[in-house]
């Protein structure tokens, strides 16, 4: 499966010949549907033209951390932001001795220090350079701190020696860069996600609805997805593309959403709900269009079903999650939304004034039962897989507590 589709990849293209072969890197990881964005160091720059990458990648190649119009239109924090993953590529002793003191003196150094995302490294040197013990200790520096080490591979090299230094061949860097999104946390459990806004009809033309665009609850599932669930995705009018590897459900309507939730729920592990759902609906929904009559008109709305509560009150309820869109920040007001619904686990995040709806980026403040965990501001794509692992811990935890408990713990409490 292709898990590189949609995702930031942040490319960092350091100076040795294999360079070279960044070229094909970006075109295989277009291909695979991902976002890429270059970094080239001096020496980089010294093997392949910045004009070949941009070229392939469709943005400008980023190489300098002073550059002030580089920096003003995306500086180093910024693009360590935007990456859901950073490759290096090929990665020379040199960049992995300066990447294990933490240097910053340079854009891709600066990126790689401020990155949060998942961060990888393709070596690429002579054979004897690979075996020298400082080059074995910054590597096992790296992977100690939770860098991911793709290759080398081992054959002929560019200065006439045979032995490990060559770098991955582009495809295989791009198969093993899409499986570090594999994640397998959630293997074998089914997951129902509810996204979007929802359409409460007026009359045949008409609806109230709200901006949710959808991107959080489609980052979400995907996420799910990507850690091995079986997701079902139900989702309300959305511009957006079926993440690869789950099922989707359209509905328009709070009511409708409810029926497809309460069909599926029953049968499944976690239940998480990012939909944006109307409180009200139109008590009545005008058969035909109406007219303007009267210089005021007045619509009597009712209350839609909490599918979120409905599902926590099952018997056998699955592991709830729900979000609390809030205008001002209000942790205490979200942990009151969590016991009124009586679920496990609630996700609040700020909304308007540039914030939560129709923006690529966000951040949540995730509240259970005897825990709490701030996510910091970044893409949604990146929260989303932050809070699936942070749902498989506290999902894992509940099902061993529930395995401890004995059976009688009641009437001996
Ligand atoms: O009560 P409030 O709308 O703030 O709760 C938000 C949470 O409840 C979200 O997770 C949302 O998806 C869910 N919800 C729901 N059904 C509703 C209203 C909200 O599932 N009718």
């Amino acid at each position: 499966m292709n898990y590189l589709s949609g995702k930031h990849v942040l490319l960092g293209i350091t100076g040795g010949i294999a360079a070279y072969k960044a070229a094909e890197l970006v075109r295989l990881l277009r291909n695979a549907d991902a976002g890429v964005r270059v970094i080239m160091t001096a020496g980089a720059r010294e093997f392949i033209t910045p004009l070949t990458l941009q070229a392939l990648s469709g943005n400008p190649v980023h190489t300098d951390l002073l550059d002030s119009t580089a920096e003003a239109a995306m500086g180093h924090i910024e693009l360590a932001r935007w990456a859901d993953v950073l490759l290096v590529a090929p990665a020379t002793a040199d960049s992995l001795a300066r990447l294990v003191h933490g240097r910053a003196d340079d854009l891709l150094t600066a990126v790689c220090l401020a990155c949060e995302a998942p961060r990888a490294v393709a070596p690429a040197m002579n054979r004897a350079m690979w075996d020298n013990p400082a080059t074995r200790d910054n590597i096992s520096t790296l992977a100690a701190r939770g860098l991911h080490v793709l290759g080398p591979a081992t054959g002929e090299q560019a200065c006439g020696e045979t032995g490990p230094g060559r770098m991955l061949e582009p495809q295989a860097l791009v198969d093993q860069l899409s499986g570090l999104f594999r994640t397998g946390r959630l293997a074998g459990r089914r997951v129902v996600v509810t996204a979007g806004p929802t359409r409460e009809a007026i009359d045949p033309v008409r609806y109230i609805s709200n901006r949710s665009s959808g991107r959080m609850g489609f980052a979400v599932a995907r996420a799910a997805a990507e850690a091995g669930a079986d997701v079902t995705l139900v989702s309300g009018p959305v511009a957006l593309e079926t993440p690869p590897g789950l099922q989707r459900v359209d509905v328009t309507s709070a009511a409708d959403m409810h029926a497809a939730v309460m069909q599926r729920a029953p049968d499944s592990d976690i239940f998480i709900a990012v939909a944006a759902v109307a409180d009200y609906r139109p008590q009545a929904s005008a058969t035909q269009k109406i007219r303007k009559s009267e210089a005021t008109m007045e619509l009597l709305l009712e209350r839609n079903p909490d599918i979120l509560a409905d599902v926590a009150a099952l018997s056998g309820a699955p592991f709830t999650v729900g979000f609390a869109a809030e205008t001002e920040a209000l942790p205490e007001s979200a942990k009151n939304k969590r016991i009124a619904k009586g679920i496990d686990m609630i996700a609040a995040n700020l909304v308007g004034e540039g914030l939560g709806f129709e923006v690529d980026e966000n951040a949540l403040h995730v509240i259970w039962d005897g825990g709490e965990r701030e996510l910091p501001c970044t893409g949604k794509t990146r929260l989303a897989v932050q809070l699936v692992e942070l749902i498989a811990d506290r999902y894992d935890s509940r099902q061993t507590q529930d395995k401890v408990t004995p059976i009688n713990a009641k009437d001996t409490a």
